[in-house]
């Protein structure tokens, strides 16, 4: 089968690989109609998350038709039309049972690395590298997927790929943001980063009741879909003093929520900025974390952050003091979302969300490599590259 392959530092490429086999019997194989880039993709192929190796498969979120199943899969057929959950969960594990299906303990099967970097090691995921299991990706014309019957979901019928594949990650990433922040009827929210990841964010506390949503970017055509298809409030950081702004659009308190969905590749235009190129690139810290500390300045007193972003490692001028002193509660998680896959696609079929405008740009597999460089370089209002392999 053709496959988008990672072999160093932003290069990619379209080969000829293997096709995948069932190695477990709760495993299908997928035969992938759509699948779509990622910020966290962007992370792996510039290296800052350096966990893949050459000749590795690319790409999470998908979907696609089930094309053969183990013997031991029992809600799944041949010919169902299903959305994937990008990270891999085993449904039994004592992390599965709360609900916390990206921590899963049976699904990782190399997670030496993790345990020397955070203690204890996250949950599978597809294409993501050694570090989560070394899973190939589904950048791909077949995937290989474990646990079939915990991480797949039937897609309803009359949604089109467009509106379903965001299901995979993005959807719920953002509902998991505002939903475990505890956004309340009434709270005024901000989110950082108008990417597929905040866009869903924004639109999740806006359902969740919140009286104001403001979403903060650099970039026009992303501000320009929050105000057209999220109906949040934006703000371009380039143009406005920030913090003050925050300010005056939550009577002067800070905002209640605060939600970061940008990642260690954050672009600052400030002093910070040069000093977090400079250790990053002396290897001294691992992350650029403006967002992070915009969003624990801009957050009232006693009010809620949450992180969506991805963080490799160790970052520098982190602001413990403000965390501490106005008693802030930080969160922070890669994405659980098996558990609310099935109610965001009854919202996206009923039009409470809408997703299919993330898909700006739709090419072909063969494409994929020219897709990632309008994708990294957010070129021609690309927010998502959609790939039909
Ligand atoms: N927690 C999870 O499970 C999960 C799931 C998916 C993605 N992610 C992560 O979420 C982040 C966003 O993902 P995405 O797909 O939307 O990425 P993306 O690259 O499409 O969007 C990131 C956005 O952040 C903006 N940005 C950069 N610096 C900023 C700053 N200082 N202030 C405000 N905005 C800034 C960029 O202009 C861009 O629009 C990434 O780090 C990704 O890895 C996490
Ligand atoms: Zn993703
Ligand atoms: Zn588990």
């Amino acid at each position: 089968m053709r496959a988008l392959v990672w072999s160093g530092i932003d290069k990619l490429a379209v080969e000829s690989v293997d096709d995948p086999r069932i190695l477990n019997p709760h495993d299908a194989i997928v035969r992938v109609t759509t699948t779509v880039s990622c910020g966290s993709d962007l992370h792996l192929i510039g290296g800052y998350v350096p966990t893949m190796r050459s000749g590795d498969i690319l790409g999470h979120e998908f979907m696609g038709e089930i094309v053969e199943v183990g013997s031991a899969v029992v809600d799944r057929r041949i010919g169902d039309r299903v959305v994937v959950n990008s990270f891999m969960a085993c449904g039994q594990c004592w992390y599965c049972q709360q609900g916390k299906t990206s921590l899963c303990d049976n699904t990782n099967t190399a997670p030496g690395l993790n345990e020397v970097l955070f203690g204890s090691a996250l949950g599978g995921c597809f294409g993501f590298g050694y570090t989560t299991g070394g899973y190939a990706g589904s950048h791909a014309e077949y995937v290989r997927v474990p646990f079939v019957d915990v991480g797949s979901f039937l897609v309803p019928d009359g949604m089109t790929d467009e509106q379903a594949v965001f299901v995979a990650d993005a959807v719920p990433t953002g509902w998991m943001g505002a939903y475990e922040a505890g956004v309340k009827p009434g709270d005024v929210v901000a989110v950082w980063g108008a990417g597929g990841v905040g866009q869903m964010a924004a639109r999740s506390a806006m359902l969740l009741g919140a009286s104001r949503v403001v979403v903060i970017d650099r970039i026009p055509e992303r501000l320009a879909q929050v105000r057209d298809h999220i109906g949040a409030e934006t703000i371009n950081y380039e143009q406005t003093d920030l913090q003050p702004e925050l300010r005056e659009l939550s009577g002067g308190r800070g905002v209640d929520v605060a939600i970061e969905a940008v990642g260690l590749e954050a672009h600052s235009p400030g002093i910070d900025g040069v000093y977090d190129k400079l250790k990053t690139n002396l290897r001294l810290a691992t992350d650029r974390p403006t967002a992070v500390r915009q969003a624990l300045f801009g957050v009232r007193k006693g009010g809620s952050v949450f992180l969506l972003g991805v963080y490799a490692g160790f970052v520098d001028k982190f602001p413990l003091g403000a965390m501490m002193n106005k008693s802030l509660t930080i969160r922070a998680s890669q994405q659980n979302g098996h558990q609310y896959m099935p109610m965001l696609l009854e919202r996206i079929a009923s039009g409470d969300i809408s997703t299919d405008h993330l898909a700006t740009h739709t090419m072909s597999l063969e494409d994929a490599p020219r897709g990632y460089e309008l994708f990294k370089h957010k070129e021609d209002g690309c927010v998502r590259a959609v790939f039909k392999p």
